[in-house]
């Protein structure tokens, strides 16, 4: 079921209504809700967002100019076009003034008006598209091929594929690393949703006070430091998928309303009274073990059905092994600047193959990226590959390598030069340098400060 955007048609001459309604409804792009006065309007409009208003002005109880303000007030995407008389074109530019996005003045054709309300529609999705972007930041979209070639792999894809047609909830459950983003991905562009937003809320970088507000938004007021609306991502996703990452951590005293919503599609904004409805597909993933949290009384039994309906587990690395070479193959490409990507020795794979890769395949990618940057011709040979690889293999080194252990780092010395060499790459921008560590920007401030790296002021 392809979504429909969803539109609603106010004014007081239910002739009017009647023939709007039936030229938009006959789009299949459209659902289309009426009211009859700008009180009926905002009691729908507290119920559920709309893309699209069209909005007559002078109407009884309360007029349309009110039901403007409560809309650019509350739903800052959400746009208006003013329905008018050619005699009244006056008022209806006042009216864009203060936000609306076009108007239509009766007569209109059926051309004119789909062609506005068409132009209304995709002006809404690319202020949604940006309100996206800035959650996303600069998550690289390319980067989004799932490689695995292990049985146990193939698996997870076909399983993602199929349940992406549905609107099932899924759970996906994996350790650090292992790509359970990348699936959860996967779901969303799979399915009928994919040209809506894929919004991430990373549940654990949030913190507890603030978590709500941002999935469910709030009304101005709310708290002190609410001084305007602001719409939850639970509207921002709507129509989409909204992915609820590190699912685990979100603290007993949110998890009833998350509840509440997956139960019922519903939701308020903090600090507000109405029910609001939004489509949304939710994904959730987790390294915890949620049974266990469950049993330790940090989880909800009820929540964990909810979200578990469909669970999809990825393995750790060090369970398909088989996947490394074209992993690496993968990451190669990815990382060399230049159209012809460096290979690997056949030394420098066996330890590859042989470690067990705890921080999964986030930690093989970051492995390649730093002999790519540390090899001095074309190939990567073990003297390329960090010490933790070389040493924590069983048996012997191989003999191109030895001189590297002579001189012993510590754990600490190697996280210092690490950190130190991968802000350099980055120029010293922190985001880019933490999201490549795959840390928080906070836990690299930290680490920053306490290996007293010198970071160029710009
Ligand atoms: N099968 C794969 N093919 C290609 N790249 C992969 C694969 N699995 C993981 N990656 C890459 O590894 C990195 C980590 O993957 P991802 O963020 O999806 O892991 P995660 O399971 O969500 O980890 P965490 O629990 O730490 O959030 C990403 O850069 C991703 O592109
Ligand atoms: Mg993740």
């Amino acid at each position: 079921m392809p979504h429909k955007y969803n539109i609603l048609i106010v004014d007081d001459e239910p002739g009017v209504v009647f023939l709007l309604k039936e030229e938009l409804t006959e789009s299949e792009q459209y659902s289309v809700a009426t009211a009859q006065d700008g009180a009926e309007a905002i009691n729908l409009l507290h119920a559920q967002p709309f893309d699209v208003v069209l909005l007559d002005v002078k109407m009884p109880r309360v007029g349309g100019i009110e039901v403007l303000k409560f809309i650019r007030e509350y739903y800052p995407t959400t746009q208006v076009i003013i329905l008018t008389n050619v005699a009244d074109v006056k008022t209806a530019i006042e009216t864009m003034k203060l936000g609306a996005y076009d108007f239509v003045s009766k007569p209109y054709t059926r051309e004119e008006l789909l062609a506005t309300v068409g132009r209304a529609v995709e002006l809404h999705r690319l202020t949604i598209d940006n309100e996206v972007m800035k959650y996303e930041l600069s998550r690289q979209s390319s980067a989004h091929e799932i490689i695995g070639e292990s049985e146990v792999m193939q698996g997870v894809v076909r399983t993602a594929e199929k349940i992406a047609q549905s609107d099932a909830i899924v759970h996906i459950q994996g350790p650090s690393g292992t790509g359970k983003e990348l699936v959860a991905h996967l779901i969303h562009t799979s399915s009928n949703r994919k040209n809506h937003p894929f919004v991430i809320v990373n549940c654990a970088s949030i913190p507890d006070a603030l978590l709500e507000s941002e999935l469910f938004g709030h009304e101005k007021g709310a708290f002190t430091s609410a001084v305007a609306m602001k719409q939850g991502l639970v509207e921002v996703a709507n129509g989409g998928t909204l992915f609820l990452d590190e699912v685990g951590d979100i603290s007993t005293m949110i998890q009833p309303k998350l509840l509440r919503f997956l139960e019922s599609g519903e939701f308020r904004r903090v600090g507000g009274t109405n029910a609001m409805k939004v489509d949304v597909r939710i994904l959730s993933a987790t390294n915890k073990d949620l049974q266990k949290e469950v049993e330790a009384g940090r989880f909800r039994e009820d929540l964990l059905y909810r979200l578990n309906v469909v669970t999809i587990r990825i393995a750790p690395l060090k369970e398909r092994k088989e996947d490394i070479p074209r992993l690496v193959e993968h990451f190669l490409q990815k990382k060399s600047k230049t159209k012809n990507p460096k290979h690997i020795s056949a030394e420098a794979m066996q330890l590859l193959l042989r470690y067990d890769w705890p921080g999964n395949v986030r930690e093989l990618e970051h492995v390649i990226e730093g002999a790519v940057l540390l090899s001095h011709d074309d190939e990567i040979r073990a003297k390329d590959l960090p010490l933790t690889i070389v040493d924590k293999v069983d048996g012997h080194l191989p003999q191109e390598n030895q001189h590297a252990t002579e001189k012993v780092l510590s754990l600490e010395e190697i996280e210092k030069h690490h950190i130190e060499f991968s802000l350099q790459k980055n120029n010293f921008n922190r985001l880019k340098t933490s999201e490549m560590l795959g840390i928080t920007p906070k836990t690299l401030y930290l680490k920053i400060k306490k290996y007293r790296i010198t970071v160029p002021q710009h």
